[in-house]
């Protein structure tokens, strides 16, 4: 339904009673369908636009409206489609997407956003909702008591945001605590769910300084506030929290597929200082067989830190050096920071060729601003500008022939050593100079934080230009909302604690509900103190279930690499990282998946089970607990460095026990930690694709591709494959196929689809595993009794056919 119909009328009218009367006075035909509402008052404008029926644009400015542009949000995904009914009373605008109603009042000039039933998502609070304050605003609104937030990126504290306050101010926040705030990056969404898991979503689209209050400062009042910019707000009808999601990818992007090797195992360290270290570590794993696809060099490959350079002294070869590791399975990825160091005359071609394209950010005098980093004395590409960022990518072109895999781009919130604000001067002169927006200069004050993602995006593109044909892989450290587009993400510099590594489970999961499907933490911590082999250990663990799979530790630390404390760590730290590579067909199917919905990897329990949101302050004793992809349960302790027990919650019953294969009883489970055991588990349902063990991406599995079958309802699995590395897919080149199963009284019918796409696999047999088997099972396929082979200890029946990429199906007789 597009605009206000009568029967709409009479159904809103039994639900939503006061502005009920102004629909029921218009139910006569004066409703007007228009694509673009638009209110005035005393100089206010307020503009009510639909990018979809189910996400309502709110924008308001001060005697005219602001500029219709944005970082964040492409040209088509915030052009308003389809039309609104428009219902007028005296006092209020009625505003009706299909999905969505909002309500102006013509007075308080108060903007409500309710869903279909009349149940508001977002109203005012009571007094004044929003308020002009100098160059800024804040907005006011309500906090229902049962209301929980989350989002808002990879912020510190608990996984619920209310309560808590939090400002988004990009911040090289080296060695930050649990509490720390504003951290590397932000992202400036929401996610809000009541208790019954119904959600909404909110986007506010300034990247001026902000804050987002979840009743700390004004009890149940939330407040958002901006030192600038403008009152452009999204918000999103759920009604699930999955929903929302995909709404905001919808509007922001969603990531595009990674290389798969960048899911592989990733060893870093500031810094391997020399070729002969960094090969001398691909060789150990190789050696120890740790699989692993990726390894980095942090600054001091350069030379004296200058970005795109290298010391020729440490590092001899480097292009042999790069084709070495290919040829071992694992990939480079570079750290080039954005600071260019102020060297004129002295032959180093990053300064030359950017003063000569004058690219570099400017004092207010017209001078280049310059301040200390890595290299000394610095100059910062003006990524705002179209120009600057072509420039940015050209800088890669010689790595890139080498064979270089991926690139790091870090201190770009962008961190200035020396000065109390760690950043750039408020009044440095920015530059936009872009297709889609208004030309002009703009402070830093404006741009500082979506200059990261400005420099990830220099780098995303350029990379594609140099290499068309090649899946960038580039890292982040600093970003804004849309960053997801081109880079993946890390935590930044956390520290070898307990407390970091619990935290770390809430700053991701946030983080994949603000759009960053790629995300992951430095292993073991960053700084600080050298982690216990304990602490290590598990946080190698966990990892192995995070998106981004990284061990990466600072300088003036003991080696912090999976080898450090002994066969015995080394060798429970093994079996996590082979889990991995194993469960790679099911990891990879998630990124793919994230590719075309923006659903995060790593997610909370609530995304996929909305009714533990009503359970308890902990979510149904979910707070600690994540979900990789829809099928994986993660349940490390939420006391990780204790070895007292701790109790497990499931969100239903029947689900397996990952790693013993056996159904679990109930849904409530007490677990005694132990240090080679990170409780795991498995939905009942759940047809997880899984391969042979490898040391590497690179290397083809031998032997059958497994499907872990766990009956239960709903009961459904996918795989996704291609080369991993090229743009083939969108040619055709990838295989894609869909399982299920049913089970009516004694009889269980796993099906499988026929296959979609050109791409080849890699395996000739198929193994069906299906757990919660007695082994008295009789297996057949087209009426034909099949052999099969009963795994006592996992208590799973093991039939093994050939592959099949047409549709089948084989019937289990219990
Ligand atoms: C920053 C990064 C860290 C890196 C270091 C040196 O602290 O966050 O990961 O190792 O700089 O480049």
């Amino acid at each position: 339904m597009k605009y206000c119909t009568e029967l709409f009328c009479h159904l809103a009218g039994m639900l939503l009673a006061g502005l009920l009367a102004s629909c029921a006075a218009h139910a006569t035909g004066s409703e007007t369908p228009v694509q673009r509402y638009l209110y005035q008052k005393d100089g206010v404008q307020i503009e009510i636009t639909a990018p979809r029926a189910d996400v309502m644009r709110v924008r308001v400015g001060r005697e005219h409206l602001p500029e219709d542009s944005s970082w964040a949000v492409p040209p088509n995904a915030r052009a308003p489609k389809g039309t609104l009914g428009v219902a007028e009373s005296g006092s209020a605008s009625v505003i009706d997407s299909g999905t969505l109603v909002v309500r102006v009042d013509h007075n308080s000039l108060a903007v409500t956003v309710m869903d279909r039933n009349g149940r508001d998502l977002l109203a005012g609070a009571a007094g004044q909702e929003l308020r002009f304050d100098g160059a800024g605003f804040r907005l006011r609104l309500a906090m229902p008591l049962d209301a929980h937030y989350f989002g808002l990126g990879d912020k510190t504290g608990p996984l619920d945001r209310r309560d808590g306050s939090f400002t988004l101010w990009n911040t090289d926040h080296f060695a930050y605590g649990p509490a720390s705030d504003p951290l590397y990056k932000s992202i400036p969404f929401f996610l809000g769910a009541n208790e019954k898991g119904e959600a909404f979503g909110f986007f506010l689209d300034n990247h001026w300084r902000t804050n987002f209050d979840f009743g700390k400062a004004e009890r149940d009042t939330l407040v958002v506030s901006a030192e600038g910019g403008p009152v452009d707000y999204y918000v999103m009808a759920g009604p699930t929290p999955r929903d929302v999601v995909m709404q905001y990818a919808a509007l922001t992007g969603a990531p595009p597929l990674a290389p798969l090797w960048a899911l592989g195992f990733q060893q870093s360290h500031w810094s391997y200082m020399s070729q002969t270290e960094v090969e001398g570590i691909a060789d150990r794993l190789r050696a120890d067989r740790i699989p692993a696809d990726v390894l980095y060099t942090d600054i001091d490959y350069q030379d004296r830190n200058r970005p795109f350079t290298i010391n020729t002294k440490a590092f001899p070869d480097f292009a042999g050096m790069v084709a070495k590791l290919r040829a071992q399975g694992l990939h480079l990825v570079m750290i080039t920071d954005l600071h260019v160091a102020k060297a004129p005359d002295q032959g180093y071609a990053p300064y030359d060729s950017g003063s000569a394209a004058d690219i570099f950010v400017k004092n207010r005098d017209g001078s280049v601003f310059s301040g200390p980093v890595w290299p000394g004395p610095a100059v910062f590409p003006d990524f705002s500008r179209a120009v600057a960022r072509q420039w940015w990518g050209e800088q890669y072109r010689d790595f890139v022939k080498m064979g270089v895999g991926g690139f790091w781009n870090d201190m770009n919130e962008p961190s200035v050593f020396k000065v109390r604000s760690k950043t750039m001067p408020l009044n440095v002169v920015h530059r936009i100079e872009e297709p889609g927006f208004v030309t002009r200069n703009a402070s830093h004050a404006e741009m500082h934080n979506v200059y990261g993602m400005l420099n990830s995006q220099a780098t995303y593109e350029g990379l594609l230009r140099l290499a068309p044909d090649q899946r960038p892989f580039v890292l982040t450290r600093a970003s804004y909302a849309g960053g997801q587009r081109y880079a993946a993400t890390w935590t930044g510099d956390n520290l070898s604690r307990w407390d970091h590594l619990k935290l770390s489970v809430s700053m991701l999961v946030n983080m994949g509900l603000s759009g960053f499907a790629y995300i992951g933490d430095d292993i073991g911590g960053f700084a600080g103190e050298h982690p216990s082999p304990e602490l290590l250990t598990r946080w190698i663990e966990i990892g192995a279930f995070n998106p981004i799979f990284r061990d990466h530790y600072s300088y003036g630390k003991p080696a912090q690499e999976v080898w450090v404390d002994g066969v015995e760590q080394e060798a429970i730290r093994r079996h996590y990282i082979e889990e991995r590579y194993r469960l790679m067909p099911y990891i990879y199917g998630l990124a793919e998946e994230s590719s075309r919905s923006g659903l995060p990897m790593m997610r909370p329990v609530f995304l996929e089970y909305p009714q533990v949101l009503g359970d308890s302050d902990d979510f149904g004793g979910t707070q600690d607990q994540f979900m990789l992809g829809p099928d994986l349960l993660v349940a490390p302790s939420p006391t990780p460095e204790s070895q007292a027990r701790y109790d497990i919650k499931l969100p239903g019953e029947g689900w397996f026990d990952y790693w013993t294969g056996r159904r679990v009883e109930g849904s409530k489970l007490a677990e005694t930690p132990s240090l080679a055991r990170l409780p795991v588990y498995v939905r009942p349902g759940a047809i997880i694709p899984k391969q042979p063990l490898v040391q590497s991406t690179s290397e083809p599995p031998q032997g059958p591709l497994t499907l872990a079958v766990y009956p239960g309802a709903d009961c459904r699995g996918s795989l996704y494959l291609d080369d991993g590395v090229s743009f083939g897919y969108a040619r055709g080149n990838y295989l894609r196929q869909g399982f299920s199963c049913q089970q009516s009284g004694a009889e269980l019918i796993v099906s499988i689809a026929a296959r979609q796409g050109s791409y080849r696999p890699w395996w000739s047999q198929l193994n069906l595993e299906v757990h919660g088997m007695n082994g008295k099972e009789i297996a057949e396929f087209k009426g034909k009794r099949l052999a099969t082979r009963f795994d006592k200890e996992s208590g799973s029946l093991i039939i093994e056919l050939p592959d099949m990429a047409g549709a089948a199906s084989v019937k289990i007789r219990l």
